[in-house]
């Protein structure tokens, strides 16, 4: 891999890539995937558009249009881009009913939902965890939940326990999880080899603010690997209370850059260089 030289401009051959969402402007994308284009040699930028609810087929249109290269997709689009790509749709995000990122086969635009593969990549890769055969417990069943619930059945997880404060939402967790998925209460957090904080819970909470907890952190045990998708603060009070047990804790990153690394290699058809991603996303989030 040939990095770019430290003069590049976009220029008039450069390839554009971009996240439509609102809001949009803190989005960490722009940092993972331009650090990517930038190690990867790739004459490609990436860039934020505001786009307003209601706005995604005009969006997707203005991607043909401008030849938009690769796009990401994030709140409150993912399921209006699902329904206007119907038809279109890789497994994960037919599941799912949502898009995360949106390729280019010829003329054509294909929805994709990279988030479950993401969270898988990041147990194996960035914190050495397998979870074939596993038993899993999955706090919350929202977007995020979803996909993960769905990509840990698909690799093999012998048990997944879905635990959600509406339960509507977590019935729908369950059903994508199959044979192994269980509709759980709280008290089953003990029960799991591996838990996962999929609510939003701790986002944004840093001391002086007193800790939140998505459930009760002594439900916990030493043996257990604790992964929290919330990446800011990169350490919540929930990942402290784990390690205070003794827990492995695995953070939020992780899935945050290897849910790009995939996109970027469905866009550009170039293996992610994800320790360039890495460490432009964690120099991004100390600042
Ligand atoms: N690391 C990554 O790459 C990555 C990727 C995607 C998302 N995330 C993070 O994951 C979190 C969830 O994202 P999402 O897209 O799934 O959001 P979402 O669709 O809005 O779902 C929010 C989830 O949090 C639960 N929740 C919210 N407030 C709660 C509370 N006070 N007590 C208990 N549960 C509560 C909701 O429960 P109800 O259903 O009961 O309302 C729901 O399960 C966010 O912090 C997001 O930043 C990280």
């Amino acid at each position: 891999m040939k990095e770019l030289p430290s003069n590049w401009r976009p220029a008039g051959s450069t390839r554009v890539a971009a996240v439509i969402g609102e809001p949009v402007t803190h989005s960490l994308s722009p940092v993972l995937h331009n650090a990517g284009f930038q190690a990867a040699g790739l004459d490609w930028v990436y860039v934020a558009l505001t786009v307003a609810a209601g706005g995604a087929p005009a969006a997707l249109d203005a991607m043909r249009t401008f030849g938009l290269a690769g796009l990401s997709v994030t709140m409150p689009h993912k399921e209006a881009v699902a329904q206007a790509l119907a038809g279109h749709l890789s497994g994960a995000a037919q599941r799912l009913g949502a898009v995360n990122c949106v390729r280019r086969d010829g003329d054509e635009l294909i929805g994709e939902n990279t988030d479950g593969r993401g969270f898988v990549d990041a147990l194996r890769h960035e914190a050495g965890v397998d979870p074939a055969g596993a038993c899993i417990a999955v706090v919350g069943a929202g977007g995020a939940g979803r996909a993960v619930t769905a990509a840990l059945a698909e690799c093999g997880a012998a048990r997944i326990l879905v635990i959600n404060r509406n339960r509507a939402r977590a019935e729908q967790a369950v059903a994508l999880a199959g044979s192994v998925g269980v509709l759980a209460e709280e008290s089953a957090v003990g029960e799991a080899d591996i838990v996962v904080n999929a609510t939003s819970v701790g986002m944004g909470v840093r001391p002086p603010a007193p800790a939140v907890m998505p459930f009760d952190p002594r439900l916990l045990r030493a043996e257990q690997v604790v992964v929290d998708l919330v990446y800011q603060p990169i350490r919540t009070g929930l990942l402290e209370a784990a390690a205070a047990q003794g827990a492995h804790i695995v953070n939020g990153v992780g899935m945050l850059l290897h849910q790009a690394a995939y996109a970027f290699e469905l866009w550009t058809g170039v293996a992610a260089p994800v320790g360039a991603m890495r460490v432009a996303v964690l120099g991004h989030l100390a600042q």
